[in-house]
């Protein structure tokens, strides 16, 4: 189910339409065609290009600027998508770290990353925030790189009077059922650019025969119809997550150990996920009785997202692209090296592991129960009137594998839950189990090198 989203008799009336016409692919004059337009002249860009998720469209993006084997695109840490994005290309993805006040790509960072193999530097604009646009174009410019916008969160937001996605040579927008305009699944990418709009269009469309290394990444008539429909919604479903927002930022503003998250000046938001930052060693408050208060004041907020930089992970960490030959990384085109230690990017380290986040893309009453039971979790640990957290099947489990066997890494760990039968985590899900057993008296974990985690038993 989408997260807000308002499907009602305008979506009906399209998809008739496309299910009468008897056609449910591109066709001219079709819902795909106006959604191009709508969606181009709403974002101030020329040429918009439809795709049947963002990831495809981004998988044909560092295709499309020419990038490849030997190449690199410096890419922000606090997700994955571009980096593996890279991978699909043959392109090796170099970390610049984020600003430490909101998470986003630090361009001072950038600069000191670029080098002759550089093509491109690709941004996240994280949860609807505003990166610096302006600087990193005008780094990128003065390179001859090029800008690449995510701006998967971010539909409609602007910086300095300009949408996101604009700033870059190209932007890249997702509609899946979690984001603001949803239309199942689906992606958009715009550009100025005659050339690359071509240059993207040709990896979308196979075609019969086609021009250049390219499959089907085609959207349907169907998500176009909705997508038609969905896109007047956007301003409206933006105003009520901007009030909510602003709830949730009144609720941390007297707190002194949760930050909240820097907007930019002239900036407007796209509010995706609201975050703050933890900073309870200013005031003596242990992050694990702040997650326990969470959980006894019955908060849905999250901590730590990703947990780690993405470059900590095993899929970037281990590339299996080209049949497990060791490519990008070990390609014979490359003359980099990828040495990616702990404190590659240190604000990303010690910033990811403090997030603290829920859903901003909720009714303004929804928003207003999470804002009280906020409040109600400072009021917990401030107090110090805190029931433990106590420890799940789950987490014994690993304490008990850890114990037994040593440091370990989350891949070992998911190969013994399988082995086991037991649930089935991915790799990031792991990740959340064993960062949330840091700290956690009497039985806790703790980092032992970049990858692993050790036990203590401090009863
Ligand atoms: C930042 C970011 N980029 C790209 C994507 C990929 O979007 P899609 O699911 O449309 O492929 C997502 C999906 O959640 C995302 O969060």
């Amino acid at each position: 189910m989408a997260l807000y989203a308002d499907y009602g008799q305008e979506e009906i009336a399209n998809l008739t339409k496309v299910i009468e016409s008897g056609w449910l692919c591109d066709r001219a004059g079709g819902f795909m065609d106006q959604f191009r337009q709508d969606f181009a002249v709403a974002l101030g860009a020329k040429h918009a290009i439809c795709g049947a998720t963002a990831m495809v469209l981004m998988h044909a993006i560092p295709g499309a600027i020419g990038a490849g084997a030997g190449d690199e695109i410096i890419c922000d840490p606090v997700v994955q998508f571009h980096g593996i994005a890279c991978l699909h290309n043959n392109v090796v993805p170099v970390w610049a770290d984020v600003r430490p006040d909101n998470f986003l790509m630090d361009p001072d960072s950038v600069e000191a990353k670029i080098t002759a193999r550089t093509k491109a530097i690709w941004v996240t604009h994280l949860w609807g925030f505003a990166a610096e646009v302006d600087r990193l174009r005008e780094i990128a410019d003065r390179h001859g790189i090029y800008l690449l916008e995510d701006c998967a969160h971010a539909i409609l937001a602007e910086y300095k009077g300009r949408k996101l996605g604009t700033w870059g040579h190209i932007g890249s927008f997702s509609f899946n059922m979690w984001k603001q305009l949803a239309t199942g699944e689906g992606g958009m990418a715009i550009t100025d650019d005659d050339k690359l709009a071509d240059e993207i269009n040709k990896r979308v469309i196979f075609g019969e025969s086609p021009e250049v290394l390219s499959s089907n990444y085609r959207m349907t008539e169907l998500q176009a119809a909705v997508g038609v429909a969905q896109l007047k919604k956007v301003p409206g479903y933006l105003d009520v997550f901007r009030e909510g927002k602003r709830v949730l930022d009144e609720a941390i503003a007297g707190c002194a150990w949760l930050d909240s998250r820097l907007q930019l000046p002239e900036s407007t938001v796209a509010p995706y996920y609201w975050s703050c930052l933890f900073h309870g060693e200013r005031a003596g408050i242990d992050y694990g009785v702040f997650k326990a208060a969470l959980r006894q004041a019955g908060a849905g907020f999250g901590t730590g997202f990703l947990q780690v930089p993405a470059y900590m992970y095993a899929i970037l960490r281990n590339p299996n692209a080209y049949g497990n030959k060791g490519c990008p990384y070990n390609c014979h085109l490359y003359d980099g090296v990828v040495d990616w230690k702990a404190g590659l990017c240190p604000v990303a380290e010690d910033v990811i592991p403090r997030l603290v986040h829920t859903n901003n893309m909720l009714s303004v009453e929804k928003v207003r129960q999470e804002a009280e039971a906020l409040r109600q979790a400072i009021r917990l640990a401030e107090s110090g009137d805190v029931e433990p957290l106590t420890y799940s099947d789950v987490e014994n489990k690993v304490l008990e594998y850890i114990k037994e066997n040593g440091a370990s890494e989350p891949l070992e760990l998911i190969q013994h839950f399988d082995g086991q039968g037991w649930q089935h985590f991915d790799e990031h899900g792991m990740w959340m189990v064993m960062e949330n057993l840091r700290d956690r008296f009497p039985y806790k974990l703790s980092h032992a090198g970049p990858r692993k985690f050790a036990y203590h038993d401090l009863s």
